[in-house]
């Protein structure tokens, strides 16, 4: 235990000598021999049988964890000397510039050695594995919390993610269902139906895996694990099946193409934009909906209200869980005046009173000599805003004022 604290203040001091030596922009003779000894990246620093260059990074696992990070003590030394009070280092800084501007410029191999997360524009680095040699690396260090075959759900509490349900390109299709009740099949949200991107997969892994001894994969060894997760969530990489000897690689890494890529976000720039955003929340393939209330209603609070009722699923480790509701996410319709047919909307909307004697009848001259006699500004009006002689506002309808007048021009066209 004792030890332990003693690592991990070591280890902060040198996270914290190397988090600082970015902010500087002096250049310094130090920093020059630095770039200079990281160029020929022969410096190797050794800490417990480990070795790492100039501006390597190395993660110590500490108390069974992953510990704060360990810099090439030679990269620190040209700025401080460095001496050792047992195993904590001592820093003497060359001069008060230095050491009240926060350190150094960053070694370009110490760049480098940061700069390594993996996204959809940069891929992961060089390498290659097979799900054969992932299963094996799975079975020793993921299958305990992620189940057999990713299933999910293992150990005791059960609150681990799946990282497979089966055929990726079939379930992606479950992500319009909606859970109406708890009995109801729900969305699959999983790596391979849900995630838009494959690179974070490998990223989480690289990174983030496995929980809680991090960091410890090499590359070769996250593409062997990735290719056995792809391979049970049955992925395809240019029509090829990813089976137990595919060996996947940086190249035909980039040619996976998730079956979700476009579940998330519409084209939102550009001449056809507000079209493509319309087609986006009109294709039901794309869910998580909400549907606005009333759209006619400017608000600034509360506007939204999900049209489906929301139920809170109960699971080990889940006490509320809000599930993505899939109805249909409408925009509100394009304007298509020229298709509105104002007969029909008069049927739906004002026949109950004005074709059953209720109210003046169209065709009827004599009825609506004196009304069209107004004046049309005020018939319209009355129209859409009602009367105290029995016409309700819009005859109670939620027709738009421009088909309103578009249902008063009909009835009055026939009616002089
Ligand atoms: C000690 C338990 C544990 C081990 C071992 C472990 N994981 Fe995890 N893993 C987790 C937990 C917990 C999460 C969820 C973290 C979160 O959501 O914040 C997770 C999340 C993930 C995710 C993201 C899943 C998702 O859909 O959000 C992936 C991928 C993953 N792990 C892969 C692996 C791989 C590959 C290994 C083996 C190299 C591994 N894990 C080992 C506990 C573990
Ligand atoms: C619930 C019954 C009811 C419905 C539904 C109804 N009306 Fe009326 N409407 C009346 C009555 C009663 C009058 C006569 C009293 C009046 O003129 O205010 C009237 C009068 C009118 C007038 C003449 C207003 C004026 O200036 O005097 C117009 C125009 C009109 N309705 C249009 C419509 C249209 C268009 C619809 C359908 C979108 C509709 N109404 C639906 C009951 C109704």
């Amino acid at each position: 235990m004792k030890k332990a604290t003693k690592i991990a203040i070591a280890g902060s001091i040198a996270a914290a000598t190397a988090l600082f030596i970015t902010a500087c922009n002096g250049e310094s003779p130090s920093a020059d021999a630095a770039v200079k000894g990281a160029s020929t990246s022969s410096t190797v620093y050794s800490w417990n049988g480990k070795k790492t260059i100039d501006g390597g990074v190395y993660y110590p696992i500490v108390g069974d964890k992953t510990g704060p990070y360990y810099v090439n003590k030679e990269a620190v030394e040209a700025t401080a000397k460095v001496t050792y009070d047992g195993k904590k280092p001592v820093f003497h800084f060359a001069n008060d510039a230095i050491k009240y501007n926060k350190g150094r410029p960053a070694t370009k191999a110490e760049l480098a050695a940061w700069d390594t997360d993996v996204t959809p524009t940069s891929p992961p680095p060089p390498g290659h594995g097979t799900a054969e040699e992932g299963e094996e690396l799975y079975e020793q260090y993921c299958i305990m919390c992620h189940g057999d075959f990713g299933s999910g759900a293992a150990g005791e509490a059960g609150i681990y993610p799946a990282l497979s349900k089966g055929n990726a390109y079939e379930l992606q299709k479950t992500l319009v269902n909606q859970r109406l009740g708890e009995a109801d099949d729900g969305p699959v949200r999983v790596f391979g139906s849900y995630w838009p991107e494959a690179s974070t997969l490998w990223w989480y892994i690289k990174d983030g895996m496995p929980h809680p001894k991090t960091k410890q994969l090499t590359t070769n060894q996250v593409y062997s694990i990735v290719a056995y997760i792809l391979n049970l969530n049955e992925f395809k990489i240019d029509g090829e099946e990813v089976d137990e000897e595919y060996v996947l690689n940086q190249e035909k890494f980039t040619h996976i193409k998730m079956p979700n890529r476009d579940g998330f976000v519409p084209n939102i720039r550009g001449m056809g934009a507000l079209d493509d955003v319309r087609a986006f929340y009109h294709d039901p393939k794309q869910y998580g909906g909400i549907r606005l209330s009333d759209i006619s209603t400017r608000c600034m609070q509360n506007c939204q209200k999900p049209t489906a009722k929301i139920t809170y699923i109960k699971g080990p480790g889940i006490s509320e869980f809000l599930p993505p509701m899939s109805v249909k996410r409408d925009l509100p319709p394009k304007k298509e005046t020229s298709s509105f047919d104002p007969k029909k909307a008069y049927a739906e909307n004002c026949a109950m009173c004005h074709g059953t004697g209720a109210a003046p009848e169209p065709g009827d001259k004599a009825a609506w000599k004196p009304i069209i006699a107004q004046g049309m500004d005020k018939v319209y009006h009355n129209a859409i805003k009602g009367t105290d002689a029995g016409m309700p506002a819009k005859g109670g309808s939620s027709l738009s004022d421009d088909q309103v007048k578009a249902v008063v021009d009909w009835i009055v066209n026939q009616s002089k």
